[in-house]
């Protein structure tokens, strides 16, 4: 599909914006091991989300759609899925492929896991070895790629033993899935990082009361603790909210309120790089529901100044870098971003794609291994560039086309539903 889009001359208005698709993910994975029923409203019926649906189905979780936000899950518990017939398919989604993994690392029966072209290429051996270290048994392709298999102890159910272990990179899906599976091994299971990444995982499963102890970056969770079902109200998705936000900061005259959007302290960064910047960005309504707090964001264009981004912050921001390069292709000066090597594996080569088809509108971008600097303000020309099959280069690019001179195409612009169905819609209601 291709996604055409045209010098705006402003935008204005409000919006909702779609659920959160880590907290989807989540409101699915835990509702299925909780004990009880769980009522999800505000879930994010995106491609990715609904692998996880599919995914847990197969597994014997029933899960209802009363529309398609609003969904009740009857929990199954710990121990209550079941040998899936097939292979469960993840999709394009890391965070189906990897969170699971922590859930049937600890079951009893054989199951296999793969994804599409893109996610069979990432690195998976960041979830193999913590989940072997626990005992399970696990096989993948050159011993860290999709198809992934689970061997379950034929039959005999779980025999995992809590381990404290430090990831080597800082990532809410690899702490996710050894706290999951550390729901069902024996004793204490703790993960340590180096700087905290999202910390969904926690919110919820401490809201369905089960026991979870925070030190600083270190993460405990024992072992037969169950969460229980509870009402489970998710928010708008920042990152979602991100491209939009740019989009009205460097469109001139613009003023634009999202609604009902998460503000989680750990994906605050780019707001916070953002408003250092000198981006006008105020959030009115704060309130927190379902342990996971949320505000209505209003924005108004901005003159950017550049600004450096260290190692530090990139796990808060790591899903905005596509779109933090566009604001940056209109600040005055020399943006840096540095220590964001994880960008290499994500659902393509970020660093690449973000030179290679920014570059294409005229965009200033000087690639570094772990990173890459953009200089600004340039005056960007419409051009035909290419999502590279990823849906946050897809937006990121279209907001890049609201300044650019002429008409911008985008290419093979479907994988957007892969986190924002709507996205075209909204934007364009916006362009006054
Ligand atoms: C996610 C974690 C992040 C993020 C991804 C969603 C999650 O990945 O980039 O879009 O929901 O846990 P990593 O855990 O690989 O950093």
């Amino acid at each position: 599909m291709l996604l055409k889009v045209e010098r705006a001359l402003r935008l204005r208005g409000e919006t909702e914006i779609p659920g959160d698709k880590s907290i989807s993910h989540r409101a699915l994975m835990l509702g299925a091991l909780a004990e009880g029923e769980s009522t999800v409203s505000g879930f994010l019926p995106s491609d990715d989300c609904l692998q996880t649906l599919k995914a847990l189905r197969a597994l014997g979780v029933k899960i209802e759609a009363l529309d398609s936000t609003n969904l009740v899950v009857s929990g199954a518990g710990l121990r209550g899925f079941r040998e899936p017939d097939d292979v469960l398919d993840a999709g394009n989604s890391g965070t189906t492929l990897r969170i699971l993994s922590g859930i049937l690392a600890g079951q009893g029966f054989f199951s296999v896991l793969t994804g599409d072209d893109s996610l069979r290429k990432r690195p998976m051996d960041r979830i193999i070895l913590p989940l072997r270290k626990m005992g399970a048994e696990i096989w993948a392709r050159e011993d860290k790629f999709a198809p992934l298999a689970f061997h379950g102890k034929n039959g005999k159910g779980a025999t995992l033993k809590g381990i404290s272990y430090t990831t080597p990179v800082p990532s809410a899906q690899v702490k996710s899935a050894i706290l999951l599976a550390g729901l069902s091994a024996s004793g204490q299971t703790t993960v340590t990082e180096e700087h905290l990444s999202r910390d969904h995982t926690e919110r919820m499963l401490k809201f369905l009361g089960a026991e979870i102890k925070i030190n600083g970056t270190t993460t405990a969770v024992s072992g037969a603790e169950t969460p229980s079902g509870q009402k489970i109200d998710i928010p708008g998705d920042l990152s979602s909210a991100m491209f939009l936000i740019v989009g009205a900061l460097i469109v001139p005259n613009s003023e634009i309120l999202l609604k009902n959007v998460g503000l989680n302290p750990t994906r605050i960064g780019a707001l916070k790089v953002l408003k250092e910047m000198g981006a006008q960005i105020e959030e009115e309504n704060i309130e927190e529901r379902s342990n996971e707090p949320r505000a209505d964001i209003r924005v108004k264009s901005s003159e950017l100044q550049a600004l450096s981004i260290g190692k530090e912050l990139v796990p808060q921001l790591i899903d905005e870098l596509p779109v933090l390069a566009v604001a940056a292709t209109q600040a005055q000066g020399k943006t840096e971003i540095r220590g964001a090597q994880e960008l290499r594996v994500k659902e393509s080569d970020r660093i690449a794609a973000v030179k290679k088809e920014l570059g294409k509108l005229g965009a200033d971008v000087t690639e570094f291994p772990d990173g890459f600097s953009i200089s600004g303000p340039v005056p960007l020309k419409g051009s035909v560039c290419h999502s590279n099959q990823d849906h946050r280069i897809a937006m990121a690019l279209a907001v890049a086309g609201l300044v650019a001179a002429g008409e911008t195409t985008i290419e093979a612009a479907e994988c957007i539903t892969i986190s924002f169905p709507g996205f075209e819609k909204i934007l364009k209601s916006l362009i006054k």
